[in-house]
């Protein structure tokens, strides 16, 4: 099949690369986000292989078909941003990574509990100027905290095994408990106990409708003072105007983030020699007991292996079979 890889960057053409020796399609590597304006790339091609940033709205959609193509191929678990209806009423199947690396995830969650609870992002530019004070550096023993889990599937679980390795007594809130959870001594509780109760609360569910904006004023006020707050799920999970005036009043003791709602068109991309235009982004980077990295947290060898093998194979079954092997089904009717 021809495919179009959009936003694809030197890892992606690696991996792919590799992943496609044997199924042989022909893949042509674009630099630009996938956007109505860049779709017309994609004429002549079978079907497009696109990120988390690409935008997959209707009017993409309906230029993609137009131009022929007839699946997306996504290489992320998150669908949240493909127009799914869209997608169906053009007759466009979607095809995504549903697990490549969980264990990435929930690492790299760990790393910046672990390196904003003891300062590390401080600590290391003190030292490289000679400068040893441990002011501002005082941390908190994990074991024996509590941690909260929001979300509790395959990446959650994984977190719950790390975070149990520590000591640490679990709650956790999921619509469906997960019997390795239950295993461990993992309590769920709904949002407000969770939130009330715990010293970190770490989010770890996909955006939907529900989980959208579900930190925001009225559930931080619900946190323990001071609690560290970890997001490495999707930006809009949270309301960041609101989580700048809970770092303000110090309900938020300390904030890691690796993902941001407005991510599109920051992450990725090294603007190192332009200004951020975005006002609020830049102000999460005044604080010093924020940590913020650019959705890395699936950047593993095993993730980005496993990515571009399944995203071959959802191709390669599609060309067979007219159906991915990971199809991310059409929403139900009438839904909204
Ligand atoms: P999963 O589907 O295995 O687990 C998600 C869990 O969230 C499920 O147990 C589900 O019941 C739960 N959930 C759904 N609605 C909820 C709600 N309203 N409240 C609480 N829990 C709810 O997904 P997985 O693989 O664990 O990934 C979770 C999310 O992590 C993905 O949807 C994606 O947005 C994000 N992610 C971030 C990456 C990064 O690089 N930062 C990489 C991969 C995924």
């Amino acid at each position: 099949m021809r495919v179009a890889v959009f936003s694809a960057k030197p890892h992606d053409e690696h991996f792919l690369r590799l992943a496609n020796e044997a199924a042989g399609h022909d893949l042509r590597f674009l630099e630009p986000r996938l956007s109505p304006e860049t779709a017309p790339l994609a004429d002549g091609h079978d079907a497009v292989c696109a990120f988390v940033n690409d935008d997959l709205g209707a009017a993409t959609i309906e230029r993609l078909a137009a131009a022929g193509v007839r699946m997306i191929a996504l290489r992320s678990a998150g669908f949240n941003h493909v127009d799914l209806e869209a997608a169906q009423a053009a007759g466009l199947a979607v095809g995504r990574v549903p697990a490549y690396s969980p264990h990435a995830v929930a690492e790299h969650t760990m790393a910046l509990i672990l390196a904003l609870n003891r300062r590390i992002h401080r600590a290391y530019n003190r030292v490289r100027e000679g400068n040893f004070a441990l002011d501002g550096l005082l941390g908190f023993d994990i074991h024996g905290k509590t941690v909260g889990i929001v979300g509790t599937g395959l990446i959650g679980s994984i977190l719950a095994r790390i975070l149990h390795g520590f000591g640490c007594r679990i709650l956790a809130h999921d619509p469906r408990q997960n019997p390795d959870c239950l295993a461990l001594g993992v309590r769920y509780v709904d949002l407000p106990t969770l939130l009330g109760e715990s010293d970190i609360v770490t989010l770890q569910c996909p955006l939907t409708p529900q989980t959208h904006h579900m930190i925001n004023a009225d559930t931080i006020r619900l946190m323990r003072r001071g609690a560290m707050l970890i997001n490495t799920s999707r930006g809009a999970v949270v309301d960041t105007p609101a989580l700048i005036e809970g770092l303000k009043d110090g309900t938020i003791g300390s904030l890691g983030l690796d993902v941001y709602e407005e991510e599109e068109g920051l992450f990725f991309e090294d603007l190192s020699n332009t200004i951020i235009p975005d006002d609020t982004f830049a102000r999460l980077l005044t604080f010093p007991n924020v940590l913020i990295t650019g959705h890395q947290a699936f950047f593993t060898r095993e993730a980005l292996t496993a990515i571009a093998e399944t995203t071959i194979a959802n191709l390669s079954a599609f060309e067979r079979d007219g159906r991915p092997v990971h199809p991310v089904p059409p929403p139900p009717a009438g839904a909204g």
